[in-house]
């Protein structure tokens, strides 16, 4: 596990925009691993400006999301369908990109089928990842073993309220989701984590130095061959 500290978040976003486009440069085709939530933004951001500036061509790239929550429709503003289209995909000359279906009559089969799509596609190349407040990656809630495949998971209730801010009320908040696993993103031929802020510190430091543990979802990262974690001053705060 490789481990940059910056002064900053647009720090941050520009290591990992520079990381992506990396990759992109390399490997057009490439399969890649997105994520949601606050951390990714300005990272989408970079990479939207490289491809407005000419440096970035998506044609040739697939993406696969971590996760989707059970029963939003895609038109709810708060779905990760929509986070991605208005942070990333409308943005971009991108194809292809899945996220688990929150909707199908069969969730379960639904996270099958989506486990073979990734399959199919030839695995991740380089998946993005944020940390939650309880060192959730996706949505692998603190558990006593690692889930494998993707999986319908019921959010813990620190998640439940951690996403209070994006919906009315607490009432809103979708209490399932499905996620890739610890498995799926396990392999991913590489890996870039991003943590940003005080409110992290404490999980950064339980993910690099505690012990592999389920009750850390994140923790599990440091068994990873290539795994790159991006902190700003303030996440690193308690290494
Ligand atoms: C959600 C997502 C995770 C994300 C986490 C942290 O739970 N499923 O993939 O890492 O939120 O969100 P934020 O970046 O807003 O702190």
């Amino acid at each position: 596990m490789i481990v940059h500290v910056f002064e900053s978040k647009d720090q941050v976003a520009k290591a990992a925009g520079a990381i992506f486009a990396a990759q992109i440069l390399k490997k057009p085709d490439s399969i890649l691993g997105l994520a949601t939530g606050s951390t990714p933004i300005e990272t989408y951001a970079e990479l939207v400006k490289m491809y407005k500036a000419g440096i970035l061509d998506f044609s040739k790239a697939k993406t696969f999301n971590l996760d989707e929550y059970v029963g939003l429709p895609a038109s709810h503003p708060e779905s990760y369908i929509s986070f991605m289209r208005r942070n990333l995909f409308d943005h971009i000359n991108l194809k292809e990109y899945h996220l688990p279906n929150g909707l199908a009559k069969d969730l379960e089969q639904e996270c099958r089928d989506y486990e073979n799509t990734i399959k199919q596609a030839g695995g991740i190349d380089l998946q993005l990842l944020g940390i939650g407040n309880n060192g959730h990656i996706g949505f692998n809630e603190p558990n006593d073993h690692f889930v494998y495949s993707t999986n319908r998971v019921k959010l813990a209730e620190s998640t439940i309220k951690a996403n209070r801010r994006f919906f009315d009320s607490e009432d809103q908040v979708p209490r399932e989701a499905l996620s890739m696993g610890i498995g799926t993103i396990m392999q991913a031929k590489s890996i870039l984590m991003i943590c940003l802020g005080e409110g992290k510190a404490e999980v950064v430091e339980k993910m690099i130095n505690g012990p592999v543990d389920p009750k850390v979802p994140a923790s599990i990262l440091r068994t990873h061959h290539h795994v790159t974690v991006l902190l700003d001053q303030a996440a690193a705060s308690k290494l």
